[in-house]
């Protein structure tokens, strides 16, 4: 057993759940019958590719979906078909996963790092629409941690200025924003299903969009070059190999029937965390006020991130925690995980990653994606997956801590 802070025992324990769940049996019978039938390619004439679009699309309130190998090729992919491109510039959030950014410059375009609100943390559309250049032909919204982004704002800012609106919805399957479903709320929608996500085949991605001319052309962008309806050796556009395999669909189509039932255990959990956050008391040597740079002054020395306006449901791809008093962070990730809680430290602000900058992206200035780097925690998915106690050992873990 691990010691814990100032010795002792840790609050927890027990392993927490792992992620992917096991195999559930209609996982086990198709991915067998696809296994079998020899159709491991999404061009042989298998349905499990064709169905897993369908239904995505379906749940994103869209006619189309395209598979892909995974989200960062899915994000490249819709801007290309959108016609984004060298000589454009894309905004995105600062505070996101690297992905979001390299997918532009995938595209031959320049990212241009934008900051996200101080206190949801996504992409700020006032700080979008200040962005704003004659080279800018589009935006990448991104609903982080499951939460959607305030789309019906960025799309206002997108229709001002006649610029493509991807959303990447990676963290995201399942969320709705306003009563409708994420994915489907601008030009193109993209999902990823890499091994951390809330539905995953390991690797994976899938495309949604709403017009049939975007469709045709990120079709094509993922295919080779080929139309819809082409010759297999036509290819009149320049396209790449991008495709999902049909082994991979088979993981995930069955999974769509129990998405919304883990979604449901996750936002519960939150709501536990909740309850159990605004029970620490601030520390005695953190008495007074807040972090001054921390908004939504509290009493409470950890809160839950609030979720954008316009939130109908998180898909709680991850649960995010934000710090209102100074504290060592590297010392409190340290001895939050020798009480058997590990907890992640976050993004750093895009702006500030060298590899990022030297490729050409530009950042404008970004105190809100800074200050989340210094003060924001984020329990992992899995963990959202306990039971109640999970949701107290957080807690009494944070205390204990905080109090050392
Ligand atoms: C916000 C975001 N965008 C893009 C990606 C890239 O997805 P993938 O790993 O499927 O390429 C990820 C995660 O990995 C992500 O979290």
């Amino acid at each position: 057993m691990s010691l814990a802070v100032n010795g002792g025992t840790p609050v927890r324990t027990a392993p927490w759940p792992s992620w992917p769940p096991p195999l559930d049996a209609a996982q086990r019978e198709l991915v067998t019958a696809v296994l079998e039938s020899g159709r491991w390619g999404a061009t042989q004439g298998g349905s499990a590719c064709a169905d897993l679009t369908a239904a995505f699309a379906r749940r994103s309130g869209v006619p189309y979906g395209i598979a892909v190998g995974n989200a960062t090729l899915g994000l490249f992919a819709a801007l290309r078909g959108l016609g984004v491109g060298p000589g454009d510039e894309v905004i995105v959030p600062a505070y996101t996963f690297v992905a979001t950014a390299t997918a532009v410059l995938l595209a031959g375009a320049t990212p241009v790092i934008v900051d996200v609100d101080p206190v949801d943390l996504h992409l700020s559309a006032s700080a979008t629409e200040a962005a704003v250049t004659p080279r800018t032909t589009a935006i990448i919204s991104v609903h982080l941690a499951g939460s959607p982004a305030d789309m019906d704002a960025l799309n206002a800012v997108a229709a001002r200025h006649g610029l493509a609106v991807v959303e990447d919805a990676a963290q995201a399957h399942g969320a709705t924003y306003r009563g409708r479903p994420v994915g489907g709320l601008g030009d193109a929608g993209v999902y990823s299903f890499q091994s951390s996500k809330a539905m995953t085949a390991g690797e994976g991605g899938l495309i949604v969009c709403r017009d049939q001319a975007v469709h045709a052309a990120i079709w094509s962008v993922c295919n080779v070059g080929r139309t819809l309806d082409g010759a297999w050796y036509g290819h009149p556009s320049v396209g790449w190999n991008l495709r999902l395999t049909e082994i991979q669909a088979a993981l995930l189509l069955p999974w769509l029937d129990r998405l919304d039932e883990e979604i449901d255990h996750r936002n519960t959990f939150a709501a536990a965390v909740e309850r159990e956050l605004a029970a620490i008391p601030m520390p005695a040597s953190h008495d007074g006020p807040a972090l001054p740079r921390s908004p939504g002054t509290t009493m409470a020395p950890v809160t839950l991130v609030p979720q954008p306006l316009g939130t109908t449901r998180d898909s709680r791809h991850l649960l995010m925690l934000r710090l209102h008093v100074p504290f060592d962070r590297s010392f409190l990730l340290a001895a939050m995980e020798a009480e058997g809680v590990p907890l992640d430290g976050g993004y750093p602000p895009l702006g500030t990653l060298p590899a990022l900058t030297e490729a050409g992206a530009r950042a404008e200035p970004c105190p809100g994606a800074e200050a989340a780097s210094h003060e924001v925690l984020w329990v992992r998915q899995p963990m959202l997956m306990d039971g109640p106690a999970g949701a107290a050992h957080i807690a009494e873990a944070l205390a204990k801590v905080l109090a050392a």
